[in-house]
């Protein structure tokens, strides 16, 4: 089975900043899995550490059967393929097909069969009406999908989507959980850094929490959510209507409209 595996790994920046310590996570290319937690807790350089643009100062990061401190991160980048938290973190075209068709030229692809995997991934993101434009003149929202289309043109074989529902408004949104779709029937494995609570409940079976420098936490989103203690290391809140719950004392545990309405109405009838 293809997996990425953080075996003891630990990273510390170039300024002596540990940020990641000892984190131990198997991540297999059938999965979704989010990774929740507060601001600084250390997601985006964990993540990093799954692509190769960081490589651990302790322990070992393996790709499939690739140990990443013997590839450079143009070569980890054909496996897996991270979506910066911030678009103009990764943009650097000056339009959006270029940018989605970089990485296609980049590996040497025939120009017939870049245009066609260009079109396939705008397809998917719903872009194709913006391939002309430049990518610095289009909304936040639409940008963030652009370099989604960037990393999924090569098909990867795991996707690291950081921070996605961020700005997006319900449209981008349900684009979102259709990209999740479709990424579960292409069998490409996702891992997607989120503070949307409600997204992680509604769509990820798995949850990873952080809290400084560790993983505090891996269970489904009921484990997760139902753990006052890793709620509030962590700093996550839970989704609204788990809020509501809590309140109303009707469990801890509820994640949706759904689970609420079916524990209010036992509530009434006992
Ligand atoms: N290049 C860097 N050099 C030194 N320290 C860094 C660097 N990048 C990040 N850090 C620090 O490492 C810690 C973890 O940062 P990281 O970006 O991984 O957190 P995060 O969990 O993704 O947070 P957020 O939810 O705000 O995106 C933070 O304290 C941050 O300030
Ligand atoms: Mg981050």
């Amino acid at each position: 089975m293809k997996q990425i595996i953080l075996d003891h790994v630990s990273f510390r920046y170039p300024n002596g900043f540990l940020a990641n310590e000892d984190l131990n996570l198997t991540v297999s290319q059938e999965e979704q899995v989010a990774i929740v937690g507060q601001n600084g807790a250390g997601k985006t350089t964990a993540v990093k550490l799954m692509n190769g643009l960081n490589k651990p100062t302790e322990g070992t990061v393996f790709i499939n059967d690739m140990d990443t401190k013997n590839y450079t991160t143009a070569q980890i980048a054909k496996f897996v393929g991270y979506v910066f938290q911030n678009p103009d973190d990764q943009i650097f075209n000056q339009t959006v097909y270029d940018e989605i068709a970089y990485m296609p030229k980049y590996y040497k692809y025939t120009e017939k069969e870049t245009k066609r995997r260009v079109d396939e991934a705008a397809d998917v993101m719903q872009i194709r009406e913006y391939l002309k434009s430049n990518p610095y003149e289009i909304p936040y929202t639409i940008r963030k999908l652009v370099t989604i289309a960037a990393i999924l043109v090569v098909r990867p074989e795991y996707i690291i989507l950081d921070e996605p529902t961020a700005g997006q408004d319900l449209r981008g949104i349900r684009l979102l959980e259709e990209l999740l779709s479709y990424l579960r029937e292409q069998k490409i494995g996702v891992v997607t850094i989120t503070h949307d609570m409600e997204f992680v409940a509604d769509n990820f079976r798995r949850v990873v929490a952080m809290a400084n420098k560790h993983i505090i936490a891996d269970g489904s989103a009921r484990e997760i959510f139902s753990r006052d203690e890793v709620i509030k290391e962590s700093k996550i809140k839970r989704t609204e209507m788990g809020m509501v719950a809590k309140e109303l004392g009707l469990g801890n545990d509820i994640l949706n409209p759904k689970e609420l309405a079916d524990a209010a109405e036992r509530r009434l009838r006992s």
